[in-house]
């Protein structure tokens, strides 16, 4: 089996995680490095081994004609340089979320490659945790029943400040949105399997709060099956210990995630106590990410459909952008009128 040869672009917090999954990966082989800054390049060069390393993704494309593949692991700023880049060479592409800090500078990103059939694939790996795939069979077995509401709350004090996170979220416009948020909307609708139809939502930023835009989101989200998803998310908890819980209420029960890598439960309506769902051992970004890797070799070498499209995405994206709209005019938003 020949690995399929791939340049890594963006070095930091995720480019670190995408490294090591990249190097233990039987199907994948590092080609080059491509950062701008050279301790980011030192680091992972240290820890993973050393590659040919350029300062941009162009320029590590353009030296290394036998790549196969880019994973692009900067900041969602600017990107349609690399894209193109990667494009004029046919080159599938694995895209950090958020793909862009725009729905309709993401919608011409997904263009440029959708104009000539290349891959691009974004890394929304939380789909592929198995406490995700299990709620998913939860509902499709119809254990507790058709599922018709949801409360989704996630409750962190993240210090933009730690030396191992990044830091363009700290001045960033609506960081919690675009960051964090994303995840969880795009898991509202994978799991669910429903698109989003109408949100209210109000962002707002704690007194305390450490980053220069709104670190709290608050959203009730309708879908056109008939959820109905209450959410509540922080950067800027009061309190530093992380809460999570995403339950939803069935027809008969509820299922109840507490974790945000794990921790399932579900219970009928009259149980008093919760039943735990056994879950396999799992390594935090590092599980999760091979599975959402294994997906996109699938489709780059074996002609897999492509899951986590970028087209896909722009939903996901429009859910975003319509909470940061419904905040700022104090209104309802229809996701649609997003989307262009
Ligand atoms: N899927 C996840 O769970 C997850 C987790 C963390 C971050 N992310 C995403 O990963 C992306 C990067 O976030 P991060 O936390 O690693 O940020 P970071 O700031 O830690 O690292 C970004 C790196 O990209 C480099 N860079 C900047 N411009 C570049 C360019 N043009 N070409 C190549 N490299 C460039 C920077 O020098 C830096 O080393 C973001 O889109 C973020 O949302 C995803």
């Amino acid at each position: 089996m020949t690995a399929l040869r791939v340049v890594l672009a963006g070095l930091g917090v995720r480019g670190k995680h995408w490294a090591d999954v990249l190097t233990r990966s039987p199907r994948c082989e590092i080609v080059a490095y491509a950062d701008p800054n050279p301790s980011a390049v030192k680091r992972i060069a240290g820890l993973f081994g050393e590659r040919p390393a350029f300062a941009s993704a162009e320029e590590a494309l353009a030296a290394t004609p036998d790549a196969q593949a880019l994973v692009l692991a900067n900041p969602p700023i600017g990107r349609e340089s690399q894209i193109r880049a990667a494009v004029e060479r046919g080159i599938p592409m694995l895209i950090e979320k958020p793909l862009a800090l725009s729905v309709a500078e993401a919608a011409q990103l997904v263009k440029i490659a959708e104009n000539v059939g290349v891959p691009l694939m974004v890394g929304l790996n939380f789909r592929y945790l198995t406490v995700t795939q299990e709620t998913m069979d939860l509902l499709a077995s119809d254990a507790v029943g058709k599922p018709e509401f949801a409360r989704f709350t996630y409750e962190r004090y993240r210090d933009g400040n730690r030396p191992d996170l990044n830091k363009y979220p700290l001045t960033m416009d609506q960081p919690m949105l675009w960051e964090q948020s994303i995840h969880h909307f795009d898991l509202m609708r994978y799991v669910y399997q429903q698109e989003p139809v109408l949100v209210q939502a109000q962002t707002w930023n704690p007194s305390w709060s450490m980053y220069e835009s709104d670190a709290n989101v608050a959203a009730l989200f309708t879908f056109d099956g008939g959820m109905i998803v209450n959410y509540q998310g922080t950067w800027q908890s009061g309190w530093a210990e992380p809460r999570f819980e995403w339950r939803t209420d069935c027809s008969n029960g509820i299922i109840s995630q507490r974790d945000q890598f794990g921790e399932l439960h579900y219970a009928h309506r009259n149980e008093s106590t919760l039943t735990r769902v056994d879950l396999p051992p799992h390594e935090t970004w590092v599980t999760e990410t091979q599975a959402l890797l294994e997906a996109f070799v699938d489709t780059v070498i074996d002609g897999a459909p492509l899951q986590c499209s970028g087209r896909d995405h722009l939903m996901s994206l429009a859910m975003v952008e319509a909470c940061a709209l419904s905040s700022r005019e104090s209104r309802a938003v229809t996701i649609n009128s997003l989307l262009g």
